[in-house]
């Protein structure tokens, strides 16, 4: 069976890149009209985004969205109002990591790094709401939102103590937001999503982070990208499709069933 997003529309948050690019891509591909959402600073990369949706035949658009500027938000969903009148699929993509010994580690970057991963979370299930009320009052199987927190949310992150906060706060939030809608009876289900290692531009910066620090005991990026390997049952790094492949299930209407749910999508790693 395959999944059918026709007819549906999608936020995703830092869709330029990474992860959120490989989501942006494939919920289009299987039909859904995409706003493909990023820093004003990748508005260029965006572009080449949506460049590659259309090539394929899909439909998307950019709009710059920095996740922890509410007036952002505002600005992202009355756009989407207009030109769609409803939005049936959230992906809370963006987020940043920092890796750093905890004594060196400063009350601003604490603040800076829950300002985009947990503010920027909140403000993205808070804004999206009323648009996707409208979507799920008609959909039996409901709009769907989907955050991504991390391996890391569930265990712990020597030396990415802050990061790994902000992924269990992000765990927790989509738990509670979940039964919240539930008993309300909005009928949007909430999930987390928990990539392991992934191969994107922030693996290269934990890599060359981890081992200055001689984490693991490796001391070039190269050593610590094979430490990462050995992390999970698997033996190797998840790709960005993989998790594109876990966040169109959960986007999609055969997940009917499935809310306040954590998805690990990390090669067994939590599972040891
Ligand atoms: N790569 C991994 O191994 C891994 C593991 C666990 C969790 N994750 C999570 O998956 C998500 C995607 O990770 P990735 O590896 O693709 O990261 P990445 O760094 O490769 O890409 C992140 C994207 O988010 C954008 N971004 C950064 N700050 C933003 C902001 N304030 N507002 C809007 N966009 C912003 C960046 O411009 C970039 O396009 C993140 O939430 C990350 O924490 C990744």
């Amino acid at each position: 069976m395959s999944i059918d997003l026709s007819g549906k529309t999608a936020v995703v948050t830092g869709a330029a890149s990474g992860i959120g690019e490989s989501v942006a891509i494939t919920l289009a591909a299987a039909g859904a009209s995409v706003i493909v959402t990023d820093l004003a600073a990748q508005a260029a990369r965006g572009a080449e985004v949506v460049a590659r949706i259309t090539e394929l035949g899909g439909s998307a658009c950019f709009h710059a969205l920095d996740i922890s500027d509410e007036q952002q938000w505002v600005a992202v969903m009355s756009s989407v109002r207009e030109q769609h009148a409803g939005l049936d699929i959230l992906v809370n993509n963006a987020g940043v990591v920092l890796v750093k010994p905890i004594e060196e580690t400063s009350l601003d970057e604490l603040r800076w790094i829950s300002r985009i991963n947990i503010e920027g979370t909140f403000l993205g299930v808070k804004h999206s709401m009323p648009l996707l009320r409208v979507r799920a009052q008609t959909n039996p199987a409901g709009a769907s939102i989907i955050n991504f927190s991390s391996a890391m949310g569930i265990k712990g992150y020597p030396f990415g103590s802050l990061y790994s906060m902000t992924k269990g706060a992000i765990r927790a939030f989509s738990k509670s937001i979940a039964l919240e809608f539930a008993q309300l009876r909005y009928n949007i289900r909430v999930n987390s999503i928990h990539p392991g290692l992934v191969d994107t531009a922030m693996v290269g910066l934990e890599s060359e982070k981890l081992s200055a620090l001689g984490a693991m005991g490796t001391s070039t990026p190269e050593e610590m990208r094979r430490a990462f390997q050995n992390l999970n049952p698997l033996g190797r790094l998840g790709s960005p499709q993989e998790l594109a492949n876990a966040v169109l299930f959960l986007a999609s209407d055969l997940s009917s069933f499935i809310t306040g749910s954590e998805m690990t999508v990390d090669g067994g790693e939590t599972a040891q």
